[in-house]
């Protein structure tokens, strides 16, 4: 009787089951979107209403896929720096919040690889692989994770692994006036790691396209690319990708840093970075302060390279060794931005243009140039054939000055002045020579035992380039000495003199009465 009823139940039940089930499974698609409109629009950078809840640095997005990063928070507008082209963009265009910062693609899917600051391939040869991502402002690793400066980073340049040498961790600031050598050393340094298991980053900022191809093709050339990583952006790319680049860099080299490896990181240079910074600053209308920088000038570069560190053991070990480059003009180091940086790094390696000119290459001015890990950073086989070469070459630097005037000189002043010159003469290298350790420790022994002040002048960078090919002559326990933490016994100091002494031996003119062998 009550079938009809029942049934009917059971369709009700099952129909609103049915609603339920949907009901509960639906879930909206709605996501709620901030957006703001665009104000005004200058040259790289915009200013956006109408968005009061976005955060300091947060990435915005403007039509077209550009993106932008709030700079300056106001209560009723934001200024933004703009990471893409401006000139699609319009007043009153919306403007969406990420609710994210800047970040970039990080990992070993980009070595070998050209990338401007957002990750994105320049070189051609289809999409990064990447699986991280990091942002780019991430804080330095804290006081109590870091460990002592103690393994040499080999330039492969003997004026600075001998005189300024440069440990893993170290910041060591590259400075001189436009066309001395800067990059070249830089260059140089990351040629020279092929065997010394560094992984390198070159942040390319603001160059010519045609100089940054040639560093790419040099570097290709050279093998160079199989470990290194290169960061670009050119002279007419937005301020903004310019002012990004060093972080988005660091944040590369930092994660291979976490990992546990040795990495190298360049900065080619922080002049164009710091301009970009005050362009920037002086568009979103930032007070300007000495040679019209904004005041956080210093907190931009320093907040930088302090990321740059050796992490003690219990944290993997790794390392970040920093080389920023910085131009001077007309060789004033102490301009606003290069005296911020010296007072920053750890050292500075200065390049004359004088030395330049005279072609004393790499044209490094070692009594302006400092190392404050100094020999802490040479292994002490090596400190101990370098021994105080630095300050015997600054004493013979002031000499020469003085010598120049034509004062008749004592046997000793003349001696020290015949030493300095085959000194400099031996520190002379060209561009792409690195010098292995066995090759300068050679070039070392054979100077401060005074081998080669019997060379005649001229004939002193062949008589180098000798004692370079006897290196490969050494005897592996020896050689094994550079490489570690062990002393140099008085039997291996036997082996180098002999080797260097008949390596220089053809460059010498036989004793006879008279021929003291000066030039
Ligand atoms: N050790 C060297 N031996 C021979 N030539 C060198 C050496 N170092 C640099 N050069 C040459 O000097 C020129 C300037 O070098 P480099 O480009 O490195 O200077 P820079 O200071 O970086 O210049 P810029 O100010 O344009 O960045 C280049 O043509 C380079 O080939
Ligand atoms: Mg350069």
């Amino acid at each position: 009787m009550n079938n009809p009823t029942e049934s009917l139940h059971t369709i009700f039940d099952r129909a609103f089951s049915g609603v339920d089930r949907a009901v509960g499974a639906f879930a909206p698609r709605m996501a709620p979107r901030e957006v703001g409109t665009v104000t005004s629009v200058s040259v790289g950078t915009a200013k956006v209403a109408g968005l009061p809840g976005v955060g300091f640095d947060e990435l915005v997005k403007f039509p077209g896929g550009v993106y932008g990063i709030a700079f300056n928070v106001d209560a009723d507008q934001i200024g933004v720096v703009l990471l893409g082209d401006c000139r699609h963009l319009h007043a009153g265009d919306e403007v969406e919040r990420t609710g994210r910062v800047m970040d970039v693609p990080v990992g070993a899917g980009l070595i070998g690889r050209v990338i401007d600051p957002l990750g994105a391939p320049l070189d051609g040869r289809g999409p990064v692989a990447s699986t991280e991502r990091l942002p780019i402002e991430r804080p330095a690793p804290p006081i109590m994770n870091r460990a002592r400066v103690s393994v040499p980073l080999q330039t492969g340049l003997l004026v600075v692994d001998a005189l300024i040498p440069i440990g893993r961790g170290q910041r060591e600031l590259i400075l001189g006036d436009r066309q001395t050598g800067k990059s070249a050393i830089a260059i140089d340094t990351i040629v020279n790691q092929h065997d010394q298991n560094v992984l390198c980053v070159y942040c390319a900022i603001g160059q010519r396209a045609s100089s940054v191809a040639k560093v790419v093709a040099a570097l290709r050339a050279r093998g160079a690319m199989e470990y290194t990583v290169v960061v670009v952006v050119e002279g007419n790319d937005p301020p903004g990708l310019a002012y990004i680049a060093p972080y988005a860099a660091t944040s590369i080299a930092e994660h291979f840093m976490e990992a546990g490896r040795d990495v190298l990181i360049v900065y080619d240079d922080l002049t164009h970075h710091a301009r970009a910074y005050r362009e920037l600053s002086l568009l979103l209308r930032r007070p300007p302060g000495r040679e019209a920088f904004p005041g956080d000038i210093f907190y931009i570069h320093s907040r930088l390279l302090e990321r740059a560190t050796h992490l003690g053991a219990d944290f993997g070990g790794g390392s970040l060794t920093a080389l920023p480059v910085i131009e001077t003009e007309a060789q004033d180091i102490s301009a606003y931005v290069p005296t911020n940086l010296i007072s920053i790094t750890d050292g500075q390696i200065y390049l004359s243009p004088t030395l330049f000119e005279l072609g004393t290459l790499p044209a490094v001015d070692v009594g302006k140039s400092v190392s404050r890990v100094g020999g802490q950073a040479q292994r002490p086989a090596y400190r101990a054939v370098a021994g105080d070469l630095k300050l015997a070459y600054a004493q013979f630097a002031e000499l020469e000055a003085f010598a120049k005037f034509g004062t008749r000189l004592d046997e000793h002043t003349r001696a020290v002045i015949d030493h300095g010159q085959r000194v400099r003469a031996v520190l002379k290298q060209a561009e792409f020579e690195p010098a292995s350790v066995a090759e300068q420790v050679l070039v070392l022994v054979a100077l401060t035992g005074r081998l080669l002040d019997r060379v005649p002048l001229d004939k002193v960078r062949d008589a180098g380039r000798a004692l370079r090919t006897a290196a490969a002559g050494l005897p592996a326990a020896v050689r094994q000495r550079f490489s570690s933490d062990d002393e140099l016994g008085a039997e291996d100091r036997r082996t180098l003199l002999e080797v260097a002494t008949r390596a220089v031996a053809p460059f010498q003119p036989p004793p006879a009465p008279g021929a003291e062998g000066r030039s």
